[in-house]
């Protein structure tokens, strides 16, 4: 019996790992849920998985779902804050963190899970961009499998189950391509609603965002070099528009192995909770007769420059991804807010790391020092309209 606890479960992520674990009570137990502000869903999760420890983002709300729980007769203990999602990252029953929360701020609480010698099912790509040697150091010290959850990553792992580190080639890491691929107008006009319209995955907000702008694939190169331990350079990414193909590797006597399946976060999600084992799953079979073509493409790298910024800061290492993230999470933000155009995120981002010094350095201290200095750095930016 796996116990575990969900980091983020009102989520995208963390209600399809829900339901994924529906239909594996047997196997699976629910000991801590941590949400953020959707406390209504929050109840419904806590009445249906009965979990003994849960969380909430305010205290306010804690008080709110402490009265509830009493009311209906339900025995949980209720926290907030960073201190009660680490609660739920440290529980001692718990031996595996699905942490799913979005972005840098879920980056203590995995730290905190991994000094528990909790495995990882990790969704939140954030955290490995920012602080990925760290993470990757602190999981090897500590005896603790950090799972992909990512169906690109999910796909990889698979596929490298099948050779070498050292054999490894390239790493093809295929994207959809976002609302915008074959988009042909002016993208500055771009409106939120249009931006969230995401062509194969629904997902929550930022990441749909960062679908569009293509800072995704970014993000996920940055995450399969730290994952799987290849250089920046061995990640590259096809366009491939069906978002069947979830990744391939290819090794050096030229054999590519790729990982096919309908588009449906489930089943990575399921294989980083059952790993190394595979159980059936609801997922519906592929059809190939009804796919008829895979197609793939080279992504545009001028269309969508965001791609360029996330190499870029890549290959100068150190506390420039941990800057780069900060700025798209800041960016993103103000564009979902109505504060900034679709085309000014990767302004924003662009400004914020070429202003940046890079610490050379890889401990968590500098890296969360460059956090900070992006995050206002590029707050300013907005706040005084330097776009
Ligand atoms: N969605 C996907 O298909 C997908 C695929 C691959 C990777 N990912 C990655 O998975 C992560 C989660 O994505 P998502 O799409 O599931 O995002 P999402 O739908 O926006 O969900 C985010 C979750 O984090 C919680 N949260 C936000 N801020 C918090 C805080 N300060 N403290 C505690 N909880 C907080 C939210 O709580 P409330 O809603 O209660 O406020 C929610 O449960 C991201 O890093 C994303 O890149 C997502």
């Amino acid at each position: 019996m796996k116990k575990i606890s969900i980091l983020g479960s009102t989520g995208s992520i963390g209600t399809q790992t829900l339901n994924v674990i529906s239909s594996m009570k047997e196997i699976i137990k629910i000991e801590g849920l941590a949400a953020g502000s959707n406390t209504k869903l929050l109840k419904q999760q806590i009445k249906k998985f009965k979990p003994k420890v849960v969380s909430v983002n305010n205290a306010l709300d804690t008080i709110k779902v402490k009265k509830w729980c009493r009311e209906n007769g339900i025995d949980v203990e209720v926290y907030s804050g960073e201190e009660g999602i680490i609660k739920l990252a440290t529980l001692s029953s718990v031996n595996l963190v699905v942490a799913a929360v979005v972005g840098a701020v879920g980056l203590s609480s995995t730290i905190a899970a991994i000094k528990a010698k909790k495995d990882i099912a990790i969704a939140n790509k954030e955290t490995l961009v920012t602080a990925g040697d760290y993470i990757m150091k602190l999981a090897s010290k500590f005896g603790v499998k950090i799972l992909p959850v990512d169906s690109e990553h999910s796909a990889i792992l698979q596929c490298c189950n099948l050779g070498k580190k050292s054999q490894i080639k390239k790493i093809l890491l295929t994207a959809s391509g976002g609302p915008f691929y074959k988009y042909e107008g002016d993208l500055s006009k771009i409106t939120i609603s249009q931006a969230l319209d995401h062509p194969t995955w629904k997902m929550g907000k930022k990441i749909t965002i960062d679908s569009a702008t293509l800072m995704n694939k970014g993000l996920e190169a940055i995450e399969a070099s730290v994952l799987f331990g290849v250089s920046i350079d061995k990640v590259e990414v096809i366009i491939h528009p069906q978002s069947i193909v979830h990744s391939m590797v290819e090794y050096m006597d030229g054999s590519v192995i790729a990982q096919l399946s309908n588009p449906d976060m489930r089943l990575p999600i399921q294989y980083a909770l059952t790993f190394p084992k595979r159980i059936c799953s609801k997922i519906k079979p592929l059809n190939f007769w009804e796919i008829g073509k895979l197609e793939f493409y080279k992504p545009d790298f001028n269309k969508f420059p965001c791609l360029n910024l996330a190499y870029f800061s890549a290959k100068r290492g150190y506390t420039m991804p941990a800057v780069m993230n900060a700025a798209n999470e800041v960016a993103v933000t103000a564009f979902l807010n109505g504060n900034i155009r679709f085309t000014d995120i990767v302004k924003i981002v662009k400004k914020t790391i070429f202003s940046h010094k890079i610490i050379k350095n890889k401990s968590l201290e500098s890296v969360l020092k460059a956090d900070v200095w992006s995050r206002d750095y590029s707050s300013n930016l907005i706040k005084k309209g330097i776009l």
